[in-house]
């Protein structure tokens, strides 16, 4: 659990699709901060403030234990990160970072729906999310759990059909493979924690999610 600090700290991911824009927003909102040596952590010159940069599916864990009092994730993300606890509570969405969780299906693989997947083996990187469409939808069907390259999973007759997230669709197109039903939408979110800030740091922690708001709302 987390100690005192005398700072608020906003999860941010390092690297991949929400890095960048993440980091803008909250320049946007008006916090500066120099690159130092340390690229763990961004120290805020001008509020007592901290951005940990880390891998994106621990957001929602840091979150929800208040290790950050803020996160920026994506939607997916937090969605399968989701556990028997309190969770990170969405404060709003951020209207960057769109992408779709499908499924994908090789040409070989006829599709009708959901249920032409009963009794296949589908990869993902998102097992919790698709095992409750499946169930959804009443279809059994395996699932193997795989950290990324999900893409290549038929052609290395690893499984039948994907479940993976679709931008662009260039991924997809390049590896042959066909988008059909959609499992989620997502965007970026800001979440907050359930358990409260440090009672000195309440105001700041409204008023940087007040300004973030501004920005959202004034980019449409
Ligand atoms: C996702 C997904 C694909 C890619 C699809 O990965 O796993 O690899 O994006 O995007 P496209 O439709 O524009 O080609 P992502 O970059 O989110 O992160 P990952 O490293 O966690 O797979
Ligand atoms: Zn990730
Ligand atoms: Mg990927």
């Amino acid at each position: 659990m987390s100690t005192v600090q005398g700072r608020l700290r906003i999860a941010v991911q390092k690297s991949g699709r929400l890095a960048d824009r993440s980091l803008d927003l909250i320049r946007d909102a008006g916090l500066k901060w120099v690159k130092g040596h340390n690229d763990l952590l961004y120290r805020v010159e001008n509020y007592p403030i901290d951005l940990l940069r880390v891998r994106d599916d621990d957001i929602p864990t840091f979150v929800a234990d208040r290790v950050c009092d803020l996160g920026i994730v994506g939607e997916n993300v937090l969605e399968e990160g989701k556990n028997g606890g309190a969770n990170a509570a969405i404060v709003m969405p951020l209207g960057f970072g769109r992408c779709t969780l499908k499924i994908a299906t090789p040409p070989t693989l006829p599709y009708e729906g959901p249920t032409s997947l009963e009794g296949l083996r589908i990869a993902t990187s998102y097992p919790k999310i698709l095992r409750r469409f499946l169930d959804d939808n009443g279809v059994a069907a395996d699932i193997v759990t795989m950290r990324g390259a999900v893409e290549v999973a038929p052609r290395l007759k690893l499984a039948a059909a994907i479940c993976d997230l679709v931008s662009t669709g260039a991924t997809l197109e390049a590896n042959g493979l066909k988008a059909q039903d959609t499992v989620l939408e997502s965007q970026a979110v800001l979440i907050r924690s359930p358990i409260a800030p440090e009672p000195e740091l309440a105001e700041l922690l409204d008023s940087v999610i007040e300004r973030m708001a501004g920005v959202v709302s004034s980019q449409g």
